[in-house]
């Protein structure tokens, strides 16, 4: 996947392919990223991109054809896909960025990733250049590298091979609509607490239920909201209320 993001900080937002997950999708070929300063687009000596809002009022906009005209060029370059890339705007007024986004936006050949500073961008590139407007949370950031850099983050874990073993993205939290279930590692005893005996059992048909019921339990204790989306099986019904007995 080829990601260009168009942004004033270019610096900032090239560290999230330095580290973790997006630096072995990278190396792995599976991801491209560029940045793209809308300066290098500025027709003005003092390379502006923002000037003040119509109307009056505090702060600067974002101008429009600087945007526009680097949008272009980054989906040029993008290029080879055959479905022209998805220009995704990141923005405190988007659709919250989850787990089901990353997936969507993962499948994708190309994306644009804009970001904002000031008060934004005028409305007219958003009409004219945006298909999609995500946001990370109801939360006014400065500027829209950091979302930027955790979409980017969510989406390279997802590219195939990159995660080292490809179960564990499917046991990941909202994956399957559940939460992950609890992990445990060396040593067997910390601070006088164990580790549960099924775990020590190698039985992984027990395990295994185990953890399902552990996903199921931790969503009804943390997130019960997101069972209500979710049709249990029976089993499933009958390991949740198992766990819920325990906890009454
Ligand atoms: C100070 S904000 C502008 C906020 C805008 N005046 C508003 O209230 O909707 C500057 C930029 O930060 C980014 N941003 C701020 N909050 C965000 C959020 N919750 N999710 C994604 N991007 C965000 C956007 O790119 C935005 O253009």
């Amino acid at each position: 996947m080829k990601i260009e993001v168009i942004t004033l900080f270019p610096e900032l937002v090239e560290q999230v392919t330095r580290h973790g997950m997006p630096r072995i999708a990278v190396g792995q070929g599976q991801l491209a990223l560029s940045t793209r300063n809308p300066r290098d687009y500025s027709t003005n000596k003092w390379r502006r991109v923002d000037a003040r809002p119509y109307g009056g009022g505090p702060g600067m906009v974002m101008e429009a054809e600087p945007l526009a005209a680097a949008v272009a060029d980054a989906k040029q370059a993008i290029g080879a896909a055959k479905v022209a890339p998805k220009v995704v705007y990141l923005s405190p007024q988007g659709s919250r960025f989850d787990q089901r986004w990353a997936e969507r936006l993962s499948a994708e050949q190309g994306l644009v990733l804009l970001c904002g500073r000031y008060e934004g961008l005028d409305e007219r590139v958003l009409a004219a250049e945006v298909d999609f407007e995500l946001s990370l949370g109801d939360f006014v950031l400065s500027g829209g590298e950091l979302a930027a850099m955790v979409v980017i983050d969510a989406i390279a874990r997802l590219l195939p091979g990159v995660l080292g073993d490809e179960q564990s993205a499917v046991n990941d939290s909202f994956s399957a609509g559940l939460l992950d279930h609890p992990h445990y590692t060396r040593p067997e005893v910390w601070r006088d607490a164990g580790v549960p005996e099924v775990l020590l059992s190698g039985d992984h048909a027990k395990i295994a239920r185990w953890r399902r019921q552990q996903a199921l339990g931790q969503t009804w204790l943390k997130r019960p909201e997101l069972l209500d989306g979710l049709e249990l099986d029976e089993d499933s019904r009958a390991l949740l209320r198992e766990f819920i007995a325990t906890r009454r």
